[in-house]
């Protein structure tokens, strides 16, 4: 049996997920079970009921995605694991939990950085994606411009100083009253607003830099809803949405032309669950297509948490002989 077949386990927040890949192309299965209604109560994760939840789900999760695959340990090349960031106490439940299977089937345990998994959706359906290449990766957690000369040949150009694009969206839309995760809730009540109707600021920070902040957009708007409610005066909520929405992606293209001018690479891909925003997609299409980049991203599913991506930056650790030992740690704040 020449295919490479892996197993990818991601547990560094609130979803428990595995995937078996096979030749770094072919998703097999996908098993997601997600502790968003758990969570939801409390209008965030709540670290402890999270790992409780993974040490539930994650053998059952496991079973269900080799028995998709119509597969048994057996049938794998090796086990990948997200090790960092995320949660620590969620974390060690996924290492724990893969050291356990791969030393039992006597395969690679393969250490997969969360941020790169997510980088990594993008070669899962396109495989044959060339280098050099720029990533925007946003997501609850973190903010990146990211340039890849190569597989696991990167370098960090920018990042957010202060809070995720991800991270903004979601506690705007918790005092909005709109419910936890934000990104999805923003997006659709944004429809029915005017993007224009409030000019929230755009931190670009010092000329030509390539970090992020998004602090100060979040303070403005919440600022706007305490004085508004001060004055008894009612808000728009959708066109808040839509401007806080709009100020959001109006600095992640900025920043992502700029990155693309001073590197000049050919090609861009979108990462992390912030990716899976429409308005984004859509003003990175339209920048890129005038000035001839290829430009790409995941489908909604494979933008959020999953171990789809793991198995898929697992497939390529592999591939280098890039093993991970038998005392790998859960490392929270692993950064790329
Ligand atoms: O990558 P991810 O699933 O988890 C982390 O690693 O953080 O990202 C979750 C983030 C949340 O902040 C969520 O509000 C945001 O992605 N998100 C979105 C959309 N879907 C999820 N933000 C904007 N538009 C969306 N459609
Ligand atoms: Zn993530």
């Amino acid at each position: 049996n020449k295919d490479i077949n892996i197993l990818g386990i991601e547990t560094s927040c609130d979803e428990t997920s595995a995937a078996v890949l096979r030749n770094g192309c072919d998703l097999l299965s996908h098993v997601i079970s997600s502790q968003i209604k758990t969570h939801q109560k409390y209008g965030g994760v709540v670290p402890e009921v999270a790992s409780r939840e993974h040490i539930l789900h994650l053998q059952s999760v496991v079973e269900q995605a080799l028995q998709e695959a119509k597969m048994g340990f057996g049938d794998l090349a090796g086990i990948a694991v997200t090790y960092g960031p995320g949660l620590v106490g969620s974390l060690l439940v996924g290492v724990a939990g893969a050291k356990a299977m791969a030393y039992a089937a006597g395969v690679p345990l393969l250490g997969v950085n969360h941020l790169e998994g997510h980088i990594y959706a993008n070669f899962l359906h396109n495989p044959d994606l060339e280098f050099p290449l720029l990533a925007l990766l946003v997501s609850g957690g973190h903010s990146h411009l990211v340039y890849f000369e190569g597989h696991g040949k990167y370098r960090v150009l920018g990042q957010t100083r202060d809070d995720a694009a991800g991270e903004a969206l979601d506690k705007v839309a918790r005092t909005l009253g709109l419910g936890y995760p934000g990104g999805p809730y923003i997006q659709k009540v944004a429809l029915e607003g005017n993007p224009h109707a409030y000019e929230f600021p755009r931190a670009m920070l010092e000329p030509g830099s390539l970090d992020f902040s998004f602090s100060g957009v979040k303070s403005a708007v919440l600022n706007t809803l305490n004085s508004a409610r001060m004055k008894g005066e009612t808000v728009n909520v959708a066109d808040v949405a839509a401007s806080f929405q709009e100020a959001i992606v109006d600095v992640l293209v900025r920043k992502t032309l700029l990155a693309l001018a001073k590197t000049k690479a050919p090609a861009l891909v979108l990462a992390g669950g912030v990716a899976a925003n429409t308005l984004l997609r859509e003003r990175l299409a339209e920048a890129t297509q005038k000035r001839r980049i290829a430009f790409s991203y995941p489908p909604s599913i494979l933008c959020t948490d999953n171990g789809a991506m793991i198995a898929t930056a697992g497939y390529y650790r592999y591939l280098a002989k890039d093993y991970a030992p038998w005392n790998l740690n859960a490392i929270p704040g692993l950064n790329l």
